[in-house]
């Protein structure tokens, strides 16, 4: 049953992301099947609309396959097609050359070129249309994403009964930054189209707010805006957009579940013995991505290492690397470099059979993943700059034993939740190295006091609360009231 007569082009629930939540993988004998598709929003969404039985629109992850929808498991998939001229100029160029680098603080140069540009404004019209016939009359949308910041107002455009949320998951700039954008007035008019827009922090909501006015020239309310309260406002024309900040999560019971379960406890207590039983276990999960700060880790344990602050004979660190964007030229250059800095460690400290830094460039099954969470002692955060960083809630939904010990960035969004990691700036190095010493030397009782607190915060605000949250104030449309900061 390939499911396709099920398909009913007619949900009421919609979600509208560049990826799918699965990828089409194309085997050497010319077949095909599905596999889970990489990054935080998919870890994010994927069990909230599997529960809903909802309908996705998205990308499948490769050029050229032109897909009839399908059902997979009770979920709607509808396929949208990029040629492999879109996925170069649209995809790996200004959404992830040109956007990517320019929400994430320029650490690498953003490029600014029209070609690109005109090939965003394609796609996202391609994108509007298919939800436009997916969505039936009066139907709940809700848009995800930098790649698809012009869906709100086309959508709008072409079906003005609908209700339209949108979500960014990455940081939303500095307006300093954002101003450089050529296409900046087009994006915040874009995303206006929405009824509500959402961001993982207030700072992002309040950049957002005055580009409004700056920009479209829109009244807007000028007071804070609140996590999860407080909205801010924006009047275009008759209409009323909301803006606010709603941290996304993870599905924290689930995973807690999952990881105390006897086989996932075992696979950790093995991983330890095959890493032959260090004192210390530092971990790393990461998409292969220059904002996640896997260089800045690497450094600080070289120089840990230098200064004798650390025992190669004791220490290992498994970084898990999942390959990413592999065809843009900044992603290149960065696996060159973390690679160099790998062989280097291993060659100046590891030993036949011991070495002390164990990389793998490769997704790692589910399973295998939280069997690492469990066994580590140490998780390493880094990231020059992450809207949230759902990896640091996984690691602590894993820590039922209140083991083991998360350094974690300032820059990322989970550092405003999770106060008790050990904060570090990513651009310090000596920071850097003396929240790993701290987090490795922790006493048992100071790590469970932490723990306990983080897990506290990571199981009471999850996925599901991050999902309700937006939508319940998205269709509360008529709350101009208390929960609003007037204009
Ligand atoms: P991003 O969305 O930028 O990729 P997040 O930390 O928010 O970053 O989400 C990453 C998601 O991908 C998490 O669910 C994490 O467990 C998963 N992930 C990251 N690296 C790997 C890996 N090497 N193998 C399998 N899953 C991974
Ligand atoms: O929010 C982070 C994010 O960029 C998602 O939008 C994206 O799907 C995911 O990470 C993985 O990146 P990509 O889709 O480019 O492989």
């Amino acid at each position: 049953d390939d499911g396709t007569a099920a398909v009913t082009a007619n949900a009421h629930f919609v979600v509208v992301a560049n990826r799918l939540p699965v990828d089409l993988e194309r085997l050497p004998d010319g077949s095909t099947r599905w596999k889970r598709s990489p990054g935080g929003l998919v870890t994010a969404l994927e069990p909230l609309l599997r529960n809903n039985k909802g309908a996705w629109v998205g990308w499948a992850g490769v050029p050229d396959a032109d897909l009839a929808p399908e059902v997979d498991d009770g979920l709607e998939l509808f396929p949208v097609p990029l040629s492999a001229d879109e996925v170069e100029r649209y995809y790996e160029g200004f959404s992830n050359a040109t956007l990517w680098p320019l929400y994430h603080d320029v650490i690498v140069r953003p490029e600014y070129h029209r070609d690109w540009w005109n090939a965003y404004v394609e796609v996202n019209r391609r994108f509007a249309e298919a939800t436009a016939a997916a969505a039936a009359e009066g139907a709940t949308v809700w848009v995800q994403d930098y790649q698809l910041q012009l869906v709100p107002k086309m959508l709008r455009m072409l079906r003005p009964d609908l209700t339209i949320g949108f979500f960014l998951h990455i940081p939303f700039p500095p307006v300093e930054l954002f101003m450089q954008l050529p296409w900046r007035t087009e994006i915040v008019e874009g995303l206006l189209g929405a009824d509500l827009i959402g961001f993982h922090l207030p700072g992002g909501a309040q950049n957002f707010l005055y580009l409004a006015r700056r920009l479209a020239g829109q009244q807007t309310s000028r007071g804070t805006v609140g996590v999860r309260s407080k909205l801010g406002v924006v009047q275009v024309g008759f209409r009323t957009v909301r803006v606010g900040a709603f941290p996304i999560s993870i599905a924290s019971g689930e995973l807690d579940e999952q990881a105390r379960s006897r086989k996932i406890r075992d696979r950790a207590k093995a991983i330890r013995k095959e890493l032959g039983n260090p004192k210390h276990i530092l971990l790393g999960v990461d998409r292969l991505d220059y904002t996640k700060g896997i260089d800045v880790r690497l450094e600080a344990l070289y120089e840990l290492l230098q200064d004798d602050r650390v025992d190669p004979s004791d220490t290992v660190l498994v970084q898990l690397a999942t390959p990413s964007r592999e065809r843009v030229e900044s992603y290149v250059r960065l696996r060159g470099s973390i690679e160099q800095t790998v062989s280097r460690i291993n060659g100046e400290y590891g030993e036949v059979g011991h070495p002390v830094v164990h990389y793998l460039h490769r997704p790692i099954p589910r399973d295998e993943l939280i069997a690492f969470f469990v066994a580590a002692d140490v998780m390493l955060v880094t990231p020059l700059r992450d809207g949230m960083n759902l990896v640091a809630k996984e690691y602590v939904a894993c820590r039922s034993d209140l083991g083991g010990s998360l350094v974690l960035s300032e820059f990322t969004g989970a550092a405003a939740e999770l106060r008790q990691a050990y904060l570090c700036n990513p651009h310090d190095l000596d920071n850097v190295k003396d929240a790993m010493t701290s987090a490795m030397d922790q006493t048992r009782e100071d790590g469970r006091r932490r723990m306990r607190a983080m897990r506290r915060q990571v199981l009471t605000h999850d996925v599901d609360r991050w999902a309700r949250s937006f939508l319940d104030a998205l269709a509360d449309k008529g709350a101009a009231g208390r929960a609003l900061v007037a204009p």
